[in-house]
């Protein structure tokens, strides 16, 4: 007996296995039954603890096995196939007429909403205390039609999910956010208040109360369509890519052409995927002309120069203030990096990019540098191996945002500013590096540097097996732009004073 989570993605991820593990062993006069984590039947008999548990009783009904179908999907990564097969080896060993090899591990996944025993008193309630939160920090993403998994609009999902959205918020997991509150201001700063997250848990701990509607706040507005207004040219990759329901998927690359008569100046852009369930983030590049690649800003050594624009889960839409701008030359190509997931569920995407072109003269060029380190080289098991990178501006600016890119291995990330007064000023400290959520850090006012300030990056990975989303912990690691090689890229976007 497998359990399943309307509303969690591992569970979503692991039920097209489920199917087809239930044909397979039909034949084998073994049933297999998928249940929902709402059933008020088998839940309370079998008590699973995650959304993706799964039980196994042999012919006198007496439980065998208890936990994880397999290794392949968890919390924060996905492999490309499992490598220990705990369901399939103990049903396996039971019809050998033996006992599992093992008899129990801990499933991944969300936890399984129960009804709580004695709920603790409060005055907390959703429409009043709750509800404020969720609009601010979570909505940008879970609502219809956005990347996160459940809607986080109404009371009704609100509570169907509340165990899990408490452990979630403890753990800082959600909303997605890593970096160190005591550095930086950031426009974009989404991380919850000790505060905000008291008041989550007590409302959760109170069996999470509806409270009177008329404490809710005015529904927050959403734009439909496109956020920047209606764009002067939208390019759309050329075909459609088919992504399939599971397992992993390495980035895709895809050129447009843009066909520009001149140069334009981009005052907003926006990312708008076909298919939001399965884009989880796009980094678009521009390519100058094969007379002009000497223009492109270096970033890393050819491979992606022209960092152009990027969208990220909850961000979608980029605006340059009054004045600013970023250069599309000419006959430009624009390459898009896309990094689809895998959600259970077949998807075909067609990703676009919509542009509009600055209306006034633009005084103040945009452009994004990566501070990089190709010579990278991370030992075979390396649990904490530390690179670094460093760029000298040679002219005084304006710094808008930071966005620190590794790939799989990548474990923390730090941008330190090297003054030329001597002063050291750590900019942006982000301890936790997760790459599933490529954040950029935007400032809320620029920072302004003088020339001679010298920007440097540290980048520790962790290369060892107990990095769950680690392919190979047996190779040296170089620099590449597959998901299995490393990065080690600190942008800068800045303009010049
Ligand atoms: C920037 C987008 C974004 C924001 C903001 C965000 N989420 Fe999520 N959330 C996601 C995505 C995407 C997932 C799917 C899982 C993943 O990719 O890790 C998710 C998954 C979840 C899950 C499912 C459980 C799990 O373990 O994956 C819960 C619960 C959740 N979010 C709660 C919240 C709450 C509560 C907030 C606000 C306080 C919030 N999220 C803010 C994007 C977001």
């Amino acid at each position: 007996m497998a359990f399943s989570g309307p509303d969690c993605p591992l569970s979503k991820l692991y039920r097209p296995k489920l199917d087809r593990l239930s044909k397979e062993y039909s034949r084998k006069e073994v049933r297999l039954l998928v249940v929902s984590t709402d059933d008020d039947v088998f839940v309370p008999l079998l008590e699973p603890a995650r959304t993706t548990e799964a039980f196994v009783l042999d012919k006198d009904g007496v439980l065998r096995y208890r936990g994880a179908i397999d290794d392949q999907y968890g919390v924060g990564y996905h492999r490309d196939a499992a490598t220990r097969s705990y369901l399939t080896d103990a049903i396996d060993a039971l019809l050998a007429g033996k006992q599992p090899p093992v008899a129990a591990t801990e499933a991944p996944g969300c936890q399984v909403e129960r009804p709580h025993a004695s709920p603790a008193p409060t005055k907390v309630t959703f429409h009043k205390d709750v509800e404020p939160i969720f609009q601010k920090r979570c909505v940008d993403c879970h609502r219809p039609g956005e990347i996160g998994p459940f809607s986080l609009l109404t009371y009704a999902k609100a509570k169907a999910n509340s165990q899990q959205i408490k452990a979630v918020v403890s753990d800082r997991r959600m909303p997605p956010w890593h970096a160190d509150p005591k550095t930086g201001e950031w426009k974009n700063d989404r991380h919850l208040s000790d505060a905000e997250i008291a008041t989550i848990s007590s409302w959760v701990a109170a069996g999470a109360p509806e409270g009177d509607s008329r404490d809710a706040p005015p529904p927050r507005k959403f734009v439909e369509g496109w956020q920047i207004g209606t764009p002067d040219v939208v390019y759309k990759i050329p075909t459609p890519q088919e992504i399939p329901a599971e397992g992993t998927i390495p980035y895709a690359y895809i050129e447009v052409r843009t066909d520009l008569k001149e140069d334009k100046w981009v005052q907003a852009m926006e990312v708008r995927p076909g298919a939001r369930a399965v884009v989880h983030h796009v980094l678009v590049f521009v390519r100058y002309p094969a007379k002009r690649r000497g223009e492109e800003t270096p970033i890393d050594g050819g491979l992606l120069n022209g960092y152009f624009g990027i969208m990220v889960p909850g961000e979608s839409a980029m605006v340059f203030p009054e004045g600013m701008g970023k250069k599309l030359p000419a006959d430009a190509r624009l390459v898009f990096q896309i990094h689809y997931t895998a959600t259970g569920k077949a998807a075909e995407d067609q990703t676009s990019i919509g542009l509009v072109f600055a209306k006034k003269p633009v005084k103040h060029e945009v452009t994004t540098r990566g501070i990089v380190n190709l010579l990278i080289r991370i030992p075979p098991g390396a649990a904490d191996h530390e690179e670094t990178a460093s760029y000298t501006f040679d002219h005084d600016a304006k710094i808008l945002s930071l966005l620190p890119h590794t790939h799989v291995r990548g474990k923390a990330f730090k941008y330190v500013a090297f003054h030329p007064d001597g002063k050291e000023e750590v900019l942006l400290d982000v301890p936790e590096y997760d790459f599933n959520w490529q954040t950029c850090y935007r400032y809320k006012e620029p920072l302004s540097v003088k020339k001679g300030t010298r920007i440097k990056v540290f980048a520790r990975y962790d290369n060892s097996k107990n990095n769950p989303a680690n392919p190979d912990p047996t190779k040296e690691v170089r620099f590449g732009k597959q998901t299995w090689q490393e990065m080690l890229i600190g942008y800068v976007d800045f303009v010049r004073d």
